[in-house]
């Protein structure tokens, strides 16, 4: 196993042991993620649901705004778990909402790690291609 592998399950063992935190009685279905960032902290979320369905928050984006509210800009891997929760070992790829915040911060070689039996290990630019981002608005 080398380095980057021993490193992304760690951080695959953070965002499952997240997914345990995970408030979701209305859908039954719980998420963890654990996010490193380029300094090698690692934060984690979990699923946050509302009453008020819309309220609720992903998992992958309480790990980025917990991160980010703690100053940190650069990040290089998010790992994701997540199911029924009668499925412990599940894996789920981010929604389309927690793509376009990781595309605010991430370029296209940042790093989303799956549970797919093994760790699948894929790039945001290859689930997020063509990305409308910052380059749209700010030319320099
Ligand atoms: N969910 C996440 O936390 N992350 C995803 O990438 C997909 C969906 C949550 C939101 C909601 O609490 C539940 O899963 C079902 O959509």
């Amino acid at each position: 196993m080398n380095e980057n592998n021993k490193l992304y399950h760690e951080l695959m063992k953070a965002a499952i042991d997240a997914r345990g935190r995970s408030y979701s009685p209305y859908s039954g279905f719980s998420v963890g993620a654990a996010l490193l960032t380029k300094s090698g902290r690692i934060f984690t979320g979990a699923n946050i649901e509302n009453s008020g369905y819309t309220a609720t928050v992903c998992a992958e984006r309480i790990a980025f705004f917990r991160a980010l509210s703690e100053g940190e800009r650069e990040f290089s891997a998010i790992a994701i778990a997540g199911g029924a929760k009668e499925e412990p070992d599940s894996g789920v790829a981010p929604c389309g909402v927690c793509r376009q915040v990781m595309s605010e911060f991430c370029d296209g070689n940042f790093k989303i790690i799956l549970l797919d039996g093994g760790l699948t290990v894929l790039t945001l630019g290859e689930l997020l291609p063509m990305r409308f981002d910052r380059s749209n608005l700010i030319k320099k």
